[in-house]
Formats: C-alpha cells, structure tokens, sequence
C-alpha cells in the first residue's frame, strides 16, 4: 500500500498543533466580544417535583439584569434533540437536581451573581427515583407512561435449541459506571440578535444540531439562525447534545434582552450539570460447548439514560447492535432498554453505548474461559466473526477476519502468552503484574441508514490562492483540520499548503451532517473527495490531469473565465446495502472497525492501586489517511478506557447530584498514568469509506476496560463484574474470595 497515493498515508504532524502548543488559539473566553453581557441558569436543588412559581426579589431590579422564564419562550419549550420531551426551562414538571428553572442576563460577572441570588423559586417536592430497578419497578412514574425511554428487541436462530446443544451455562451480571468527559474548555455559547435572526458562536461538535435546537426554541426557520464554531480543545461527545441547550440558553437571553450575551461554565457547573456515559446493568446467559465454542446468547441490558431522551435512544441502538461484540453467536435474543431516572440527561461519550455492552460481552468470554479452563485469548479465538457469518441483527460479515487478525497481532505485540504463563506463577510480593486482552468493533458512522438519509454535502472553492474546504466537521482535537485538507489535496491533486480548512459557519458551509460517530474522516472525507474531484473535473476541462502548481495555475484561468470556481460534492453509496428500520434488521453499518487490546498492568497490594506498564493495541482501521494521527487517537482513546475501568468514579448522591464538583474529586488517567505502548494498524479498505478508511475515533473507547479489569483480575485472583474496579471493590473481593465468597 502507500505508493498509488501523493499524500494519503503520510505521518504528518496536526496542521492546528504549534499555535494550540503556543497557547496562541483563541478559545471563546479570550474572545472579546465588545458590550457583551453574561448569562447565568437558575437550577433546581431538588431532584423531582412541580415548579409553583419563580419570583424576583427588589435586589434584582438594582442589578438590571434580565430574567427569562418559561413564559418567554417565543418558540417550543424544549430543547430539540432526538425527541422533543426536554423543557428548555422546567415548567412545571422538576425531573433532576440542577435543572434549569430560569435564566438570568446581566451586564457583568458581579450584577449576575447577585440578580440570580435574588430570584426565589417555589417548589413542591415530589420523591425522586435514581436507579434502573426502581425505574423499571414504576416505583415512581417520571417519562411517560412507563419510565421506557427506548426498548430494542432481536433475535436470531433458536435460542433454546442453542442452550441444549450447550455443554456448559455461564452467566454474569455486569455493571458499568457514570463517566466525564474531560475537555479542555469548558461549554461555552454567546449569542446576539442580527436583524431579525440571530447569531450563536461556541464551542461545539455540531453546528446544525445548534441551528435546529435554537430555532425550534425560538421560534425561528433555520436561515435566522446563525451558528459558528470557536476554537474546541476537546469534545469526546460531550460537546454534541449540550451545545444545543447553552445554546437555547444564550440564544433565549439575548432575544429577550437584546444584548450580546456570553455563557461560560465554571468547571464545577459543568461537572454537575452535563452529560456523562450512561452507566449500564445487564445479564449475559451464555451456552458454550466443552471446546469453548458458543452456542447460544441470552442479552438483557439496561441503560440509565437520566431524565429525557437527549440521545439515549440512538446511544442505546449502539448498544443494542454491538452487543454480541466480535464474535459469531448463532442462536440469540437481545433486549436493551433505556430508563428514566431523576438524574441528569446522560450523553454522548466516545463509543456512544458500545463500550458498555463490549465490557460485558468480553467479561462473559473471560468467564466461559475460566470455567472451561481455556486461556481468555483462545476461547475469543475459536468465536471470532469471519466472513460470511451474519451479526445477530442480520448482516453479512463482508470484510476480511479482521476480529482475528487485531487479535493474533495484539497477542504478538504483547508476547501474550509467555507473560500471562509467568505472571501466573509470580510470588506474593507487594507489587503484583496481570495481563488481560479483549477484543472491540465499531461501527462506522450513522446506525442503519442513517448515513444515506443525511445528504452529506461538502463544498470546495478557489479563491484565486488557494483551494478552501467548507464543511460542517469541526476541528476538536481530533484532527479533521488536519486529515480533510489531506484528503482534499489529494483528490484534487494540489499541494498541501495550497489547501485551507474552513472553521464551521451554517451561514456558508454545507451541512455535512454532525461531528460524532467516528464519521468524519471515513464519509465527510468522501464528501470533500467527491467535490475536490468535481472541482478538477471543471478546472481540467476534459484535458490532460493536473497537478501541484500547474493545477494551481489552472484554476487561477478558470476562475477568471468563470468568475468563480467551487463545486460540491456528497456521500454516495454504492454498496447495496439495506437495513429495515421497523424491525431493527440488516446491514447496520458500511464499514466496522476492530481492535485488540492487550495491557499488563502492576498491582499494588497495600493500596490496590493499578497502574498500566504496558498497552498493545492492534486496530484494523481500513486505510490510515494519517498513520501517525491515527495512531494518537488509539492511544488516547484506549487511555480513557482504562481510567473507566479502574480510576473515574462518579456517583449519584441521595440529593441526585454527581458526586464530584470538581476536577480533585474526579480522578483520570494524566501522562503520568500511561503505559509503554505499542500500536499497529492494519488495513482492510472500507469501500463504503473515503480512501477505504473507517471509522476509528471512537473504536479505542470500546474495548481497553474489559482488557484492563482482565489484568487487575489476573494479578489479585479475582474475578472482577464492574468498571470501575476500583481500589475498594479489588479489595472487597479479595476479601470476599479470602472468606469463602466467589
Ligand atoms: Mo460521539 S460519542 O458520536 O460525539
């Protein structure tokens, strides 16, 4: 591979990297936006109840500041996402702890603090429900009729004759908790009336996600509605549903009070009121025969979506499909539901929901090993998905035994079997080695057809200079900046420093669709592709191709014959593929990502602390547009994954408030806490993706717990059913096996 392209495949360092290295970006805080006033939200201290009434006290008029209730939402009270059952301002239904009640604008920081003090609000209490068992008990009913957010349901082949063909059952109840995101900036919104529309400028993954949100809100059609992006340092899905309620937040104060208005969280705002992962309860019932091979799986799992919608259904959809994780089962039922509870609405995270049902799927296969006294790697071995063989919801595995081959490289690259045969005869010092390995996919892109129905558009020009890419995909640390303007290049045949990246405007870049499921580089890519390769088309005018500067030369003639040179460009499939909506059956996805993890980890006895030494990850990727940033993003990713798995503990108190308001009572993984690495691609072209290349952003969140507990379990002689294990529950079960227990 490597030598058909000019610049596809290359290592190249992030175009945006020395002026965020500098500390020269421009993050919304240090922009100076001239008379602009700030905006703060008034919240619920109570958990549930009924909003009787909200009042200002006389010190709020001295303040001048603005106050915006329900009653002044000129458009829908909510703040659209997937449905609409989220108020912008409760009214009066109270279904968590810090919900927004009001909104205050004042001309300063100081004259905010004290107006919001001086608004009362008057609330009846009602008793709030915080788990999925008393959700699913309707011990309260909080969402709708039944507290069922969302419920999907397949099945495939014959469950029970499966289960009698078994020679053994395992089951395993398997708990995964509440995570945070972690971004550099916090969220961030300002927003201005112009003309008779307005204007919105914010950190974000999505722009039109914003469009749509504020215009629902205000009442306004999509073209009043302005939204740009500033500078984003980091998003990792916490930056795709919540812009769109700071957003309807600023949006609203700056409409009633006709002022520039500024929104920043504090750390400890955006701690406790944004979106987490959803922690996730489920029941894994597996028939294997005494080789190890599976025969049947019987997969209930639960979702704690908090109090609205937000994405929990589509969140859940990945679940539901990346349930069976990589492996073929041909007798299956899985159900997955998502439930209300009186906590604050979980989000997107990283791996969308597959992370949850991959952590309990590759702990149930450690299980099956253990009992059937076969080693982790080989009982995965003998199951892996090959081609041909059908996922649970139907489709034909076309790509190559991509589930295997992640996995043999990731054994190789750890020397898996001699350190698992040694460290399982080390002696009983304080510091303990274990090593674990597991196996992920990711779907790429939208679920279903998602992808088809987007209209993914991408818009290139020639400026007379250089050649501009406008799309919707924002730059957020992950290096669309970088892999689009390679991808452009490219196609088009020019230089790289010919090519600019656009920041995100809604006013003049296309939709592209959003920024989230691992899509931008694999189908935003094909969309910058298929314009770059309209636009070259025209300057080429049926002569010979043209490249670097004599394309260059080229356009600069056919933008002053045409007086103007752009073309689009889309996403378009030619794949064949099908998925039926009503049933939930079909090809799922275009392209699926896979990875082996393997990390040994030291244990320490005396304060259970486990520290990652050493990390393989192998990962098929389809084609790496940029081997170096790819590589990045596994390596950060897989990181993540491993403070989930044993260090970031988030709870809910009995007041339905997150237990850390800060970033010092929330523990993740630093430099410190990174282990030696080692990453290998491997590339299996996507032909639904640009250049072949697949999704991955999102793949190196999916696996690395399972892989982790696996070690911690291999060092203490445990057998761990949570992340994250903590220093406590390692302990406990010690204890508890040193007692007669498990
Ligand atoms: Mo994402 S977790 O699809 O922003």
């Amino acid at each position: 591979m490597g030598e058909e392209f000019r610049i596809i495949g290359k290592s190249l360092p992030r175009f945006d990297g020395p002026v965020k290295v500098a500390g020269e970006s421009r993050f919304l805080a240090d922009i100076d936006i001239p008379d602009c006033w700030v905006g703060g939200v008034v919240r619920s201290d109570t958990p549930r109840g009924l909003l009787k009434g909200i009042r200002t006290l006389p010190a709020f008029e001295e303040t001048g500041a603005v106050l915006v209730t329900a009653a002044d939402i000129p458009g829908e009270n909510c703040v659209a996402i997937v449905r609409r059952d989220y108020p912008a301002l409760a009214a009066p239904d109270i279904n968590y702890a810090t919900q927004a009640l009001a909104l205050v604008a004042a001309p300063d920081r100081e004259r905010l603090a004290r107006a919001a003090a001086a608004v009362e609000v008057d609330i009846e209490p009602l008793p709030p429900i915080f788990t999925v068992e008393e959700s699913e008990a309707r011990k309260e009913l909080i969402w709708g009729e039944d507290n069922l957010i969302d419920h999907y349901r397949t099945e495939r082949g014959e469950l029970e004759k499966g289960f009698a063909e078994a020679d053994m059952v395992v089951e395993g109840e398997w708990e995964t908790g509440l995570q945070e995101q972690l971004y550099l900036e916090t969220q961030g919104m300002a927003a201005w009336r112009s003309g008779d529309g307005i204007e919105l400028l914010g950190s974000m993954q999505c722009p039109f996600y914003v469009v749509n949100a504020v215009s629902v809100a205000l009442g306004l059609p999509h073209e009043k509605v302005t939204v740009r992006q500033s500078v984003t340092g980091g998003a990792f899905g916490g930056k795709e549903d919540y812009p769109s309620i700071l957003g309807v937040y600023a949006a609203l104060l700056a409409w009633k009070s006709g002022r520039k208005v500024k929104m920043i969280y504090e750390r400890s705002e955006d701690l406790l009121v944004s979106p987490k992962r959803h922690p996730s309860k489920s029941r894994y019932r597996m028939g294997l025969t005494k080789e190890g091979k599976i025969t049947a799986l019987d997969v209930d799992i639960r979702l704690d979506a908090g109090a609205y919608t937000t994405l929990s259904r589509v969140v859940l959809q990945r679940t539901h499909l990346h349930a069976a994780g990589c492996y073929y089962v041909p007798n299956i039922r899985i159900e997955s539901r998502a439930w209300a509870t009186n906590t604050p609405p979980n989000g997107a995270f990283r791996g969308f929901g597959a992370p949850q049902a991959i952590f309990a799927m590759e702990r149930t296969m450690d299980l099956a090993a253990e009992r059937l006294g076969i080693d982790p790697l080989d009982i995965r071995l003998l199951n892996t998905i090959k081609h041909g063989d059908r996922f649970p919801y139907g489709q034909i595995m076309r790509e190559g035994n991509n589930a295997e081959a992640v996995l043999l490289k990731a054994a190789e690259l750890s020397d898996y079997r001699r350190r698992r045969e040694l460290l399982s005869h080390q002696g009983g010092g304080r510091l303990r080695r274990g090593i674990g390995i597991s196996l992920g996919l990711h779907g790429g892109g939208f679920t279903g057809s998602g992808e088809e129905k987007m209209g993914t558009t991408a818009k290139v020009t020639f400026d007379g200079e250089k050649f501009r890419i406008y799309t919707s995909s924002t730059e957020m640390g992950q290096g669309a900046s970088t892999v689009l303007p390679m991808v452009a290049a490219e196609a088009l045949g020019a230089e790289l420093e010919d090519v600019l990246y656009i920041e995100p405007d809604s006013s003049r870049t296309p939709n592209t669709g959003p920024t989230v499921a691992s899509r931008t580089t694999m189908y935003a890519g094909k969309a910058v592709q298929d314009a770059c390769e309209n636009l070259k088309k025209m300057i080429e005018n049926g002569g010979a191709p043209l490249a670097g500067k004599a394309l260059t030369e080229a356009a600069k003639k056919y933008l002053r014959d045409n007086g103007r040179a752009e073309a689009l460009g889309y996403n378009i499939f030619t794949d064949g593929q099908s998925w039926d909506e009503e049933n939930f059956t079909g090809d799922a996805y275009h392209g699926y990502a896979w990875i082996a993890n393997a990390v040994e980890i030291e244990l320490d006895m005396d304060s259970y602390e486990a520290t990652p030494r050493f990390a393989a990850i192998a990962a098929e990727v389809g084609r790496a547009i940029n081997p170096m940033q790819a590589k990045a993003q596994l390596t950060g990713g897989v990181l993540q994954a491993f403070g989930w798995a044993h260090i970031e503990d988030l709870k809910v108190d009995a007041n339905g408030r997150y237990t850390a308001a800060h970033m010092n009572a929330y523990m993740a993984p630093t430099t410190l806490d990174t282990p030696e690495w080692k990453v290998e691609l491997l590339e299996d072209p996507c032909p639904a993706g640009c250049y072949g290349a697949k999704g991955l952003g999102e793949l190196p969140c999916d696996a690395g717990a399972a892989a982790f507990v696996a070690a911690i379990d291999h060092a203490a002689q445990i057998f761990s059913h949570c992340a994250p294990m903590t220093g406590e529950k390692i302990f406990e079960a010690i204890e508890k096996r040193d007692n007669g227990g498990e």
